[in-house]
């Protein structure tokens, strides 16, 4: 090649070509490192060291949560406040290869989150420690690897309890990344893409401009100043080259450097709720003409705010935010990070026409915000559930002072590229906004936020209304008043708060249990009081699904959102919770472990709310009719219905009409009192005497079959992909059969595995890692996950005296 005559300008024309497709050999490598890792159970302080003998240890490939494989009991020190499994210490251990020229760059470890209080060792050497369980944190090992051969110890300890107010897991829960780079390159999260819009006018036209701002922070390892040139190509959702940035010269010092570019590009598609595209920049850092390290950030060009009087707006078309707060467990799956699991969620709530999560009330997975930016979910990134003041007694209050600084920091650093993100939290509902030192703090955290991400909001999810008492209001550093529950203050807001822009951070905490329904003639408040020992309630641990039963500082759903509805200074809301979770079974004591708050089960099955929200927060025609129609011969039952898009429903039994009803005033439902008589149930709503749809119930005779429905009947052979398949046991005309309680048995055949079951009931103490699960109002849920291997999966579900079914799921490499 040196022979060769080239002339300058196309040796410089054939450099930007190469750089442009990317086509130098990268030196950045970041691959999972979840394989092949020994467990122990348990605590043993030599098994820091690198030649301790692990053979006996149990084989695993992470994310990994113990907890969840555990026993549920009332005794285990989480309390089933925590969910009522175990927790402890335990340690993980993992044989490894150093990367090859691993002298010659840097290594460092990733981890996603681990839960909590982990340390780390290397060949035996300390690395260091990380308390809080939902940070992201990275060592870099080089110096301490040897070739060959090498070994990473991590101890977990979450054995002081209580602790968290939820269910945490406990483990490696969310995913490893060993990440090898040139000695002179970006940092972790050291690149910060800021995209505006640049608009000619007033309101945004499409032939306006997006600003895309990135700065990067460089590192230098090397001992040696170094020099390089920097470049930035933005590419868009197709993978075409949109803009780049002029290659800049640099010389970076061992202290490292930190760049700023502008790239200006025209008639950018902007990131929404409906069409939530991404662009991405691809950085490089170039030296002797040798792309030396590349990194990729997705971004997306989208531009809102919050309007005292109007509410959120985004892309300059007013919005309502509506969202639910979710915590971070999967159900069955525990808190071990699946990304399936996680997208399934979504796509559920996305269905009901939620368009925002509030993440409740820690910073989630990465994932979990990939899939927001990717779905089209307005998300509120929260960082703490308490500061110095606890809530429990062993939780991160003990932690705060020393920590709160870095893990708030890398919160932001590691989630500020995110266009789903609109909102920064600081806390929610934190102790010390009812006294004077909530104003120091609430100031320094807010400052955190500022310095590195000036473009959005900070809130915090407050409890305390009057201005005068709240510290952390008073300290004037809060960009939105964000509170939780009481509804009732929303109309008065403006008068108290004047010019202060309100969301509705937390709301409702109602109580259901998915297919289970009782009639009251006033709405109960579970428990009644603070005070009073909660006594009411019946035998099946269960609430009524006819939206009737709530906490006593929250409301039903409809309560709620007929205020929230009703102004528009309300930016939004986010409803306690979009999916019940484990830990907090309020108002029930034991053998009750999960929550009643969801309005899907924790299964994944809508209760009969899902359908309220979807009636009012999606353009689809929905009548939804409920509830089942096996009752005692003569009992008055209510019958409700949710319906849009129509001026009327009319409700027919065994052909009789039993009248017409429409929604009059602010009403959210209609319904029926009818003396039940075995046969069939049917609604038809009609608009201006047109039919819309359809829905009828049956009475269901005695369970006769197993039906089984797959979500997903091909799946991708990688280890981790889901097929969640829905059990219903049906009577022999094929009716769900509501009460129906079998216990099914589940046989997977090929190459796949069952990765939990469950059925939804929150009180219920079957394992969620087995192969049989009692039915719960008819139904149930099996989980199967894929191997690597490519080929079929057969799960057959059987009962005693049930004609059992089985299906069969594909697996492929893509
Ligand atoms: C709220 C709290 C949530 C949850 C909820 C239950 O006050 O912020 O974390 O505990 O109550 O109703």
């Amino acid at each position: 090649m040196n022979n060769i005559y080239i002339p300058l300008k196309l040796k410089t024309l054939l450099l930007m070509l190469l750089l442009s497709t990317g086509a130098f050999a990268q030196s950045r490598i970041r691959e999972s490192f979840n394989k092949d890792w020994k467990f122990f159970l348990g605590d043993d302080a030599a098994a820091k060291s690198k030649n301790f003998n692990d053979q006996q240890w149990r084989k695993l490939t992470l994310p990994h949560d113990w907890s969840i494989e555990g026993k549920f009991d009332e005794k285990n020190p989480a309390k089933p406040e925590g969910g009522g499994l175990p927790t402890g210490i335990a340690w993980y251990r993992k044989e490894f290869n150093a990367p090859a020229n691993y002298k010659q760059q840097l290594v460092t470890i990733e981890f996603d989150g681990v839960y909590k209080n982990s340390e780390v060792w290397v060949n035996g050497q300390y690395l260091g420690k990380r308390p809080y369980g939902y940070s992201s944190f990275s060592y870099e090992i080089s110096q301490f690897l040897n070739p060959g051969k090498n070994t990473i110890a991590v101890k977990v300890d979450n054995s002081a309890q209580p602790d968290s107010r939820w269910y945490s897991g406990s483990g490696i829960y969310r995913n490893v990344w060993l990440t090898t780079t040139a000695k002179l390159s970006v940092e972790q999260w050291g690149t910060f893409v800021n995209a505006s819009v640049v608009m000619a006018g007033n309101t945004w036209s499409k032939s306006d401009e997006a600003m895309v701002q990135v700065k990067t922070n460089i590192q230098n390892k090397s001992g040696i100043k170094q020099n390089a040139s920097i470049v930035h190509t933005i590419y868009d959702a197709s993978g075409k080259p949109v803009e780049k940035s002029q290659p800049r010269a640099v010389q970076v010092d061992t202290s490292g450097s930190k760049l700023n570019a502008s790239i200006r590009f025209k008639s950018p598609t902007l990131w929404s709720i409906e069409n939530p595209y991404q662009y991405k920049v691809v950085t490089q850092i170039i030296q002797n003409n040798k792309v030396i390290d590349q990194t990729e950030t997705s971004f997306g060009v989208r531009f809102f705010k919050f309007d005292a009087q109007k509410g959120f707006y985004l892309n300059g078309t007013p919005t309502k935010i509506l969202g639910v707060c979710l915590h971070h467990d999967l159900g069955a799956l525990g808190a071990a990070v699946n990304t399936r699991a996680m997208e399934r969620q979504l796509e559920i709530l996305k269905a009901m026409g939620c368009n925002a999560i509030r993440t409740a009330h820690n910073p989630p997975a990465p994932e979990f915000l990939d899939l927001c930016d990717k779905m089209g979910f307005l998300v509120m990134d929260e960082a703490f559930d308490m500061w110095k003041k606890k809530k429990n007694s062993k939780d991160y209050h003990l932690n705060f002072p020393e920590w709160h600084k870095r893990d708030l920091e890398d919160m932001l650093k590691r989630d500020r590229n995110h266009p789903s993100i609109i909102l920064w939290s600081i806390g929610n509902e934190i102790r010390e906004q009812f006294d004077s030192t909530g104003v120091a703090i609430t100031k320094e955290l807010v400052s955190i936020v500022k310095s590195l991400d000036k473009t959005r909001p900070v809130i915090s999810a407050l409890t305390e209304m009057v201005p005068e008492k709240n510290f952390i209001y008073q300290a004037n550093a809060l960009d939105i008043y964000g509170l939780n529950y009481n509804h009732k203050f929303y109309k008065e807001f403006p008068s108290k708060y004047p010019n202060v822009k309100f969301l509705a951070t937390e709301t409702t905490s109602a109580l259901e249990t998915r297919g289970f329904y009782d009639t009251a003639d006033t709405i109960r408040r579970w428990p009644k009081d603070g005070k009073t020992k909660f006594t009411e309630g019946n035998k099946e641990w269960s609430a009524s699904s006819y939206d009737n039963v709530s906490a006593y500082w929250g409301s039903t759903h409809e309560e709620t959102w007929k205020e929230a509805k009703k102004y528009d200074h309300v930016s939004g809301l986010f409803v306690w919770t979009g999916f019940d979770y484990l830990g907090e079974p309020l108002p029930y004591p034991w053998p009750a472990r999960s929550s009643y708050f969801g309005i899907v089960d924790l299964a994944g099955f809508p209760k009969d709310s899902y359908y309220l929200y979807q009636s009012e927060w999606t353009d689809k025609p929905v009548l939804h009719l409920f509830p089942h129609w096996n009752w005692e011969t003569g009992k008055k039952v209510e019958v409700w219905a949710y319906y849009n898009n129509a001026n009327e429903v009319e409700l027919y039994l065994n052909g009789k009409s039993l009248g017409k009803r429409n929604k009059q005033g602010d009403d959210l439902h209609i319904q029926w009192d009818v003396d039940f008589e075995p046969g069939t149930l049917k609604a038809v709503s009609r608009k201006n005497g047109k039919e819309v749809l359809v829905r009828t119930i049956k009475t269901a005779s005695a369970p006769a079959k197993i039906e089984l429905i797959a979500d997903r009947k091909k799946i991708k052979a990688d280890g981790k992909d889901l097929s969640f398949v829905t059990v219903r046991i049906l009577d022999k005309d094929g009716n769900v059969v509501p009460n129906a309680d079998n216990l099914v048995q589940f046989k997977v055949e090929g190459v796949g595995e069952i990765a939990g079951v469950d059925n939804g009931f929150q009180a219920s103490l079957e394992p969620f890692k087995a192969n049989y699960r009692k039915a719960f109002h008819g139904l149930c849920l099996a989980i199967i996950q894929a191997q690597e291997k490519t080929g079929t999966i057969k799960l057959t579900a059987s009962a005693a005296g049930l004609t059992s079914s089985s299906l069969t799921i594909n697996t492929s490499k893509q």
